[in-house]
C-alpha cells in the first residue's frame, strides 16, 4: 500500500442494482396478492410488456425469465441450425446458447475500436453450413448493423443480436432492437435496467410473436393442443412489477452515470497508457459500463497488475470478457478458436478493465479512484 493513500472503508464494486422504494414495491405486491395471479401473462406482465416495448421503440417484444433463455428461444423461433458466426469477446451465454441449440459457434475476430464482431472478417468465415450471424453490442456499443445486414442479405443468412448491454441504445434515434431478425435484452440485476432476473426478445415480424410466445410456454396453444416442443421461459408477475418500478428510475440513473462518465474521462485524460473504450459520440448511450484499456508498455504496468492493486484499496473492477470464449475447454479445439484467427480479440482481452459505474457512486469517489490509478502508475 502506498503512503498517504487510504483504502476505501467499504468495498466499491463494479455495479450496484437499482432498487426502487420498498413502499412502492409493497404496493405492487399488494396488487399482485389481491389479483391472485403470480405468473402466466398476468396484468403486471401485460402492462410491463407494453411499457418496455414503447421504451425500447420496437414493434414486437416478448418478456422472458432471463436473457439466456430468450436467446435460446430466439434461435428456435428462426429455426437456426448448422453454424453461426459470432464473437469470442462476450459473456459465456452467447456461444452457449448456440451449443444448447445444437449449433456450432464459429468465432470471428473483433474490431479493434468497437470491440464488436469485425464485419469485414465475417465473409471469410461463411461455409455452406452457415445459417446466421450472432453479433453482440459489447458494452452497449452498436455493432456495424449495416455491414452485417449487407453480408446476411447477400448470403441469405439470419441476423441475431445479443443486446444484453445495450438497453436503450439507439442509432440515429432508432432503437437498437430494430436491427436484425431478433434481438435479445437481458434484465439481470447487473444491468442498468433490470427485473432481478429477466430478459426480452424483440423482433419486427408480427408472425413471429405467436411462435415465440408458444416456445416460451412449453408450446401450449390451448387446453387441448401443444403445438411445439417449447420450454419454460416465462417472466412472472413479481419480476414484471419490479420492472415497472425500475423503468421509472432509468432516466435518473442515466443522468447520474453520465456525470460519472464525464468525471472519469476528465480525470483520466492525461494518463499515458489508458484509453477510454468507445465514448459513443453521437449515439444514444446505454451507460451500462465504463471501460478502459491499459497499454502495458505505455502505462508501465499490466491490466492484471492494476486490477490487483486496485483491489488492495477495496476497488473491485472486472476483467470483462476474460477469458475469451474461444479459450473455454468446450470451445478451444474448434478451428475458429485458434489464436491466429483471433489476433485482436486475444490482444484486447488482456487490456480491458470495467471500472465501478453506478448511480450511487459519488463523483468524488470516482476522482479518488482515478487519483489512485495515477499514484499506482507513478509508484511502479
Ligand atoms: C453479453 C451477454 N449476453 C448474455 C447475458 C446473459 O443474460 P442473462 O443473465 O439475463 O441470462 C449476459 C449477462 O448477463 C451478457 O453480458
Amino acid at each position: 500500500m502506498l503512503k498517504n493513500l487510504k483504502k476505501f472503508s467499504d468495498p466499491i464494486y463494479v455495479t450496484r442494482p437499482l432498487l426502487p422504494d420498498l413502499n412502492l414495491l409493497n404496493k405492487k405486491l399488494e396488487e399482485i396478492w389481491s389479483s391472485n395471479w403470480l405468473t402466466n401473462n398476468g396484468p403486471q406482465h401485460q402492462l410491463f410488456e407494453r411499457k418496455i416495448r414503447e421504451y425500447l421503440k420496437v414493434p414486437q417484444l416478448s418478456l422472458f425469465n432471463n436473457g439466456t433463455i430468450a436467446l435460446v428461444v430466439g434461435c428456435q423461433s428462426l429455426r437456426i441450425t448448422g453454424e453461426v458466426i459470432t464473437t469470442p469477446f462476450t459473456f459465456p451465454a452467447t456461444p452457449h446458447v448456440l451449443t444448447w441449440n445444437n449449433i456450432k459457434p464459429i468465432f470471428c475476430d473483433i474490431d479493434p475500436v468497437t470491440l464488436n464482431i469485425d464485419s469485414a472478417k465475417i465473409e471469410s468465415m461463411i461455409t455452406p453450413q452457415t445459417t446466421a450471424i450472432l453479433g453482440v453490442h459489447v458494452f452497449g456499443t452498436p455493432c456495424d448493423v449495416k455491414g452485417i445486414q449487407e453480408i446476411a442479405d447477400r448470403y441469405g443468412l439470419k441476423v441475431m443480436y445479443d443486446a444484453a448491454h445495450a438497453f436503450g441504445a439507439e442509432i440515429d434515434n432508432i432503437g437498437i432492437g430494430n436491427y436484425g431478425d431478433i434481438t435479445m435484452f437481458s434484465f439481470h440485476a447487473t444491468k442498468l435496467f433490470h427485473t432481478a432476473e429477466g430478459g426480452a426478445l424483440v423482433f419486427k415480424d408480427k408472425n413471429l410473436k405467436q411462435r415465440v410466445d408458444y416456445l416460451k410456454n412449453f408450446g401450449i396453444k390451448n387446453e387441448d393442443e401443444v403445438v411445439m416442443p417449447g420450454i419454460n421461459g416465462k417472466m412472472n408477475e413479481i419480476q414484471s412489477a419490479l420492472g415497472l418500478l425500475v423503468l421509472e428510475m432509468v432516466e435518473g440513473e442515466k443522468q447520474k452515470r453520465k456525470l460519472l462518465k464525464e468525471t472519469y474521462i476528465e480525470c483520466l485524460k492525461d494518463v499515458e497508457g489508458i484509453t477510454v473504450v468507445n465514448t459513443n459520440k453521437g449515439l444514444n448511450d446505454s451507460y451500462q459500463y465504463f471501460v478502459i484499456r491499459i497499454n502495458e508498455k505505455v502505462f508501465g504496468m499490466s491490466r492484471d497488475s492494476l486490477y490487483g492493486k486496485l483491489k488492495e484499496y477495496n476497488v473491485f473492477t472486472r476483467k470483462y470478457f476474460y477469458p475469451l470464449c474461444s479459450e473455454y475447454s468446450c470451445y478451444k479445439n474448434l478451428p475458429s478458436s485458434s489464436r491466429s484467427n483471433l489476433p485482436i480479440a486475444n490482444q484486447v482481452v488482456g487490456e480491458v478493465l470495467c471500472m465501478p459505474f453506478y448511480g450511487g457512486l459519488k463523483v468524488d469517489e470516482v476522482e479518488i479512484i482515478c487519483n489512485l490509478m495515477k499514484n499506482i502508475q507513478r509508484s511502479k
